[in-house]
């Protein structure tokens, strides 16, 4: 685990006046008809915003959008509208956004066009970096939920520039660190389609002897390698799982399933020509009792087919999460919709703005962004 990010706070917001601070955040968030249809990534971000500006920082405010990288457009204008001390650059010229972000008043920021669109960011590569390090004198990384991609504007500038994490990022790293060695009985609800994305998760809990329950289409090659019909369920055909966790005592599968037309049927009586959507009632049961019996409970991924709208599975054991004595941390994009939707965001402990960041910063306990800033 690592543990130095303690020491790379940032530091008196004052000593900030009058400095051309990099800020590294997350606003990639979900689009819906043309408009942002969440703002949480943003909203958590603004309140540190206004205390930079307040100080008198001169801020360069650096994010991605979307995989490959469209313009920041949308964003940006929701940006300037919540905060009128911002404006949006569409250069992506080093030269001419190292002359905007000298010419900064005190107090004011520049957002910067997709870091995605600047040839090498993906690639992590040195040269990029080194031309967005020209842009400040300190860089804060406040992006929890990219930092486990090895990106110039992630990893390359965090190993170049004094560099310190953001009030968003720590807010992850404190809550998710407790979450790490969970207080027990624990127990983690994982769910999605790709079991190999999830393996490491699974293992780190599993060695520590908390019980994981597996739902979604991932649990489908657990059940493909005990000899269990799954019928035409989606699953990893290239993907071989080790035999010591196939059969580990602690690893809980559903009881009954939920197929394409509604019908319930147990695990071990899927037909050959069926298709597993959901998980079944019995096993929402199994779950709600396993929870009650926890004081520590971790959820990630949906339990169905969530984007197909099988969502009765997630939304029954988040309910019953929500409810429930234990200390809760939930984490992942289509988990965290599902909860948004029912109004139970407030009822949990803590809710991760990281999916895949989150994932394996339970699997290993630092992450390439971590590292970055702290070695
Ligand atoms: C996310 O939405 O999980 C983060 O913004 C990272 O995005 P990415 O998966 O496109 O790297």
């Amino acid at each position: 685990m690592n543990t130095k990010w303690k020491d790379h706070v940032v530091p008196d917001i004052q000593t900030l006046n009058d400095k051309r601070v990099i800020i590294r955040v997350d606003w990639n968030m979900p689009i819906t008809d043309g408009a942002i249809s969440d703002t949480s990534r943003f909203d958590v971000t603004v309140p540190f915003l206004k205390e930079l500006a307040f100080a008198g920082a001169k801020i360069v405010i650096l994010t991605h959008f979307g995989e490959k990288g469209e313009s920041l457009k949308l964003i940006a204008d929701h940006v300037m509208k919540s905060l009128s001390f911002i404006s949006f650059t569409t250069s992506q010229n080093i030269e001419e956004l190292e002359q905007q972000s000298r010419t900064l008043e005190r107090g004011t920021g520049m957002l910067m066009e997709n870091v995605r669109l600047f040839n090498g960011e993906t690639e992590n590569s040195p040269s990029l970096a080194k031309s967005f390090s020209l842009l400040g004198e300190i860089f804060i990384n406040d992006a929890f939920s990219v930092s486990h991609r090895e990106h110039a504007s992630v990893v390359g500038l965090g190993r170049i520039m004094p560099s310190y994490f953001g009030p968003t990022f720590t807010r992850e790293l404190e809550n998710l660190t407790k979450a790490l060695t969970p207080e027990k009985p624990a127990l983690l609800i994982v769910g999605g389609s790709k079991i190999s994305t999830k393996l490491d998760l699974i293992q780190q809990y599993l060695r520590q002897g908390v019980p994981v329950f597996v739902g979604g289409a991932m649990v489908h090659n657990i059940w493909k390698e005990r000899g269990i019909e799954i019928g035409k369920s989606l699953y990893d055909p290239n993907y071989k799982l080790p035999e010591s966790f196939v059969n580990h005592p602690l690893l809980f599968t559903p009881r009954d399933v939920v197929l394409t037309d509604g019908t319930t049927v147990a695990f071990n009586k899927i037909p050959v020509d069926g298709v597993v959507v959901d998980c079944g009632t019995e096993s929402v049961a199994m779950v709600d009792k396993m929870i009650q019996e926890s004081k520590t409970v971790i959820a990630n991924g949906p339990l169905g087919l969530y984007e197909k709208g099988w969502r009765h599975g997630s939304e029954l054991i988040l309910t019953s999460l929500a409810h429930a004595k234990a200390i809760s941390y939930i984490g992942g994009g289509d988990t965290v919709s599902v909860a948004h939707s029912l109004h139970l965001l407030r009822q949990f402990n803590f809710v991760s703005l990281g999916g895949g960041a989150m994932l394996d910063f339970l699997a290993s306990g630092t992450l390439p962004g971590i590292d970055a800033v702290t070695k």
